[in-house]
């Protein structure tokens, strides 16, 4: 298959990468990206990216961020970031994609396990997970010609755990290549709708 993969330079795409790369034509997208550019902040840039890739069979998103920051000092203008990034940056990814995918084809977004597990500073990010987990559930049952939607909930992996672990006192980190199984079994598999839990 062909599958785009953003955020392929990152901690949990590069596992993706990885993981596909024996079986599939991967394409490394991300603002940076290897095979192709991207920033999914904007529609514009989105809209060039499917120009420049054409028909794909998959589509994988390992992007997307939000403001960490008590409610208290969580202003509208802080929030508008996981709004734009995490949940309309993914969200876009499929409405501007659909009509690039082939029959059958998928797509695959990222929550995370804070929006089940909740942890300080994390409710920015866990309303954008939220947002993207009920989009999936609800757009599975209509996106046409056999295209399926999925998401992947990680929890923190280790590879992350030196930066960001102070955030996620008491949780078991995963390794990220474990994490990119869900992918791949979002991408090689025939479920949809789901939003994998990699707890
Ligand atoms: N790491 C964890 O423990 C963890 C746990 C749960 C959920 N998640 C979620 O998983 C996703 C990936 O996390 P990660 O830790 O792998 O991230 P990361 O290491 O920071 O990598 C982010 C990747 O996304 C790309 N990117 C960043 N902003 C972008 C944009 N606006 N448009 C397109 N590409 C963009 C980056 O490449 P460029 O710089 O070239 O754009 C990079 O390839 C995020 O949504 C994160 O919230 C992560």
């Amino acid at each position: 298959m062909r599958v785009i993969v953003v955020g392929a330079s990152g901690t949990i795409g590069q596992k993706i990468s990885e993981a596909l790369e024996p079986n599939h034509e991967v394409l490394r997208a991300g603002r940076h990206g290897v095979d192709v550019s991207v920033d999914i902040m904007s529609p514009d840039s989105i809209a060039d990216m499917y120009k420049m890739t054409g028909r794909v069979d998959a589509v994988i998103n390992a992007s997307g961020g939000a403001n960490f920051k008590a409610v208290s000092d969580l202003t509208p203008e802080l929030n508008e970031k996981g709004i734009e990034s995490k949940l309309k940056g993914q969200i876009n990814l499929v409405l501007l994609g659909q009509e690039y995918l082939n029959d059958g084809g998928s797509f695959t977004l990222t929550t995370g396990v804070m929006m089940d597990d909740p942890i300080p500073l994390g409710a920015s990010a866990a309303m954008a997970n939220g947002g993207v987990k009920a989009f999936v559930k609800s757009a599975a049952i209509e996106v046409p010609r056999g295209i399926r939607i999925n998401c992947v909930s990680p929890n923190i992996v280790q590879e992350s755990w030196d930066r960001i672990g102070g955030l996620f006192a008491g949780f078991t980190p995963v390794p990220a290549d474990r994490v990119a199984r869900a992918y791949v079994k979002s991408v090689e598999g025939a479920q949809t709708g789901q939003n994998y839990e990699v707890y």
